[in-house]
């Protein structure tokens, strides 16, 4: 047997710590040599949860098997940790301190048989290794005092010729940026509340799973009543975590962005972090039954006024909380447009949906921007994040040829959301604001001067929205 003990002082609750280090999916964040991780069963974290451990050992990759065999909450977890060449059991006691808590991590290695030998000679390395994880990883991960990203040398570099910025939105591009760099997220979430639009499918349902499970208070606005339900039904019994509510809106309809922001206000909830997720894309043209084209209506007009109506209740969580986050989804695609803000409804040309789509996200992006800088005092960040390509349902529907031809590099949904979740979840992701991200880094907003719009522009999408009720009261009417 070998037995490591480290034990380490964190000036944070142990509601906190415990919320973090117990469920053990985070552990690739924080343990020295566990290179993935990933729960093999659907069920809330507690006795009974079972993990994958890939690990990384001077003779290759080392698969194991971890279970969670005693679960008190706040104060204590135990896990069975198998694998090829031992067991080992994993206990970490969590105790109040004056300024915090302490944390104390015991991992008691049994050898198999015919190891047994060798386990002198592999305790110093195992120490080192116990001492690099908690004293350094977990440590690290809980003070979570990590600085605000900047774009890495690389990518700038990659951002200057399309087809290397191209790249970067695939599979690879994702493994790239996850490739040990991204810092963990020990964020406690569970005091706050996260507003997600189009949680049924693809990014929105992956970032939703991904926040229940950090056991934020949710509220998922979807358009399909039926799906919304069985989707509530289903986070609440794989995560455990019952603060979930629904919120049924079509959002091009501004009639039903309306009576969510009626719903929402009523409640009073304040809002740390809106994800305007939702979208599609439209071909042929179409319009909405109160006049509006599709893709405006949803990927623009809608997020606009969504976020415009709910400021009160997020500036209401800034003032509680000091900080609260916008985070917009926005696309790829808009490097290859321009704004044309005269034209915001795609009248003018021959209607595509994918230039109808860009546009809507490049004004998204520049929306994105001046909230930014018009809520830099008032504690509300505003970012938008893309993508990249991920294989989601949306994709498969409106870009059967595209998602035939990448299905082989296209990112899962939940890559795709990484982003997302880091936004929301990040602590120094609230340090920036105005930004565009890919894979956690601010990227580029533009990839060629000749989709910059002029200043005259910008001011114009500024009143053009802004006053859109009183300048179309005419059409209500009619
Ligand atoms: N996947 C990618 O590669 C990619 C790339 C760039 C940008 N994006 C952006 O990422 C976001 C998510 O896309 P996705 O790929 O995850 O798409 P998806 O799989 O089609 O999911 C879209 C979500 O939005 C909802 N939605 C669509 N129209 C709505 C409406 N009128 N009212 C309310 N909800 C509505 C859908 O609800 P239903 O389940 O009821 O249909 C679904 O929950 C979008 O903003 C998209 O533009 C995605």
């Amino acid at each position: 047997m070998t037995t490591l003990n480290e034990t380490i002082q964190i000036e944070r609750p142990a509601r906190e710590v415990f919320q973090y280090v117990a469920d053990f999916a985070t552990c690739v964040e924080w343990d020295s040599t566990a290179i993935e991780t990933g729960r093999l069963d659907d069920t809330p974290v507690g006795v009974g949860t079972r993990y994958k451990v890939v690990c990384e050992a001077p003779f290759g990759k080392l698969p194991l098997e971890y279970e969670i065999v005693e679960f008190e909450p706040d104060h204590k977890v135990v896990l069975i940790g198998r694998g090829r060449f031992f067991e080992v059991e994993d206990t970490i006691l969590i105790t109040p301190t004056k300024t915090g808590c302490e944390l104390d991590y015991t991992a008691v290695f049994t050898w198999k048989p015919w190891l047994q030998k060798f386990a002198a000679s592999m305790e110093p390395g195992l120490k080192r290794m116990g001492y690099a994880s908690v004293q350094k990883g977990m440590k690290a991960a809980l003070e979570d005092n990590y600085a605000a990203p900047e774009i890495s040398g690389e990518n700038a570099r990659a951002d200057r010729f399309v087809p290397t910025a191209l790249m970067r939105f695939t599979k690879r591009g994702y493994k790239r940026g996850a490739k040990k760099l991204f810092n963990p997220m020990s964020r406690y979430m569970a005091d706050k509340h996260v507003v997600l639009t189009g949680a049924t499918a693809g990014l929105g349902k992956a970032s939703a799973e991904f926040l229940a499970y950090r056991g934020a208070k949710l509220t998922l606005v979807v358009r399909n009543r039926n799906k919304g339900q069985a989707l509530v039904k289903e986070l609440k019994a794989r995560t455990g975590n019952k603060q979930i509510a629904l919120e049924i809106a079509d959002l091009s309809l501004m009639a039903d962005v309306d009576k969510v922001v009626a719903s929402l206000s009523k409640k009073g909830e304040p809002i740390d972090v809106l994800i305007n997720n939702a979208g599609a894309l439209f071909n042929p043209r179409q319009v909405t039954s109160e006049g509006l084209e599709q893709s405006f209506a949803l990927l623009l007009l809608g997020p606009f006024r969504l976020t415009e109506a709910l400021k009160p209740l997020l500036q209401h969580a800034a003032d509680l909380r000091g900080e609260a986050r916008v985070i917009n989804v926005v696309s790829g695609g808009m490097y290859s447009q321009k704004l044309r803000v005269l034209d915001l409804q795609n009248e003018e040309d021959k209607y595509s949906g994918s230039v109808a789509y860009a546009r809507c996200k490049r004004a998204l992006m520049i929306k994105t921007e001046q909230w930014a800088e018009d809520w830099a005092d008032e504690g509300i960040v505003v970012n938008a994040m893309h993508p990249g390509w991920a294989d989601t349902p949306g994709v498969e529907s409106a870009l059967p040829e595209f998602h035939k031809l990448t299905r082989l590099v296209l990112r899962t949904p939940e890559e795709g959301a990484d982003t997302i979740n880091w936004l929301a979840v990040a602590t120094e992701a609230g340090q920036l604001s105005g930004k565009l991200f890919l894979d956690r880094e601010p990227r580029t907003t533009h990839l060629t001067d000749s989709t910059r719009e002029s200043e005259e522009s910008r001011e114009q999408l500024r009143e053009i929205l802004g006053n859109w009720d009183s300048a179309h009261e005419g059409d209500k009417a009619a």
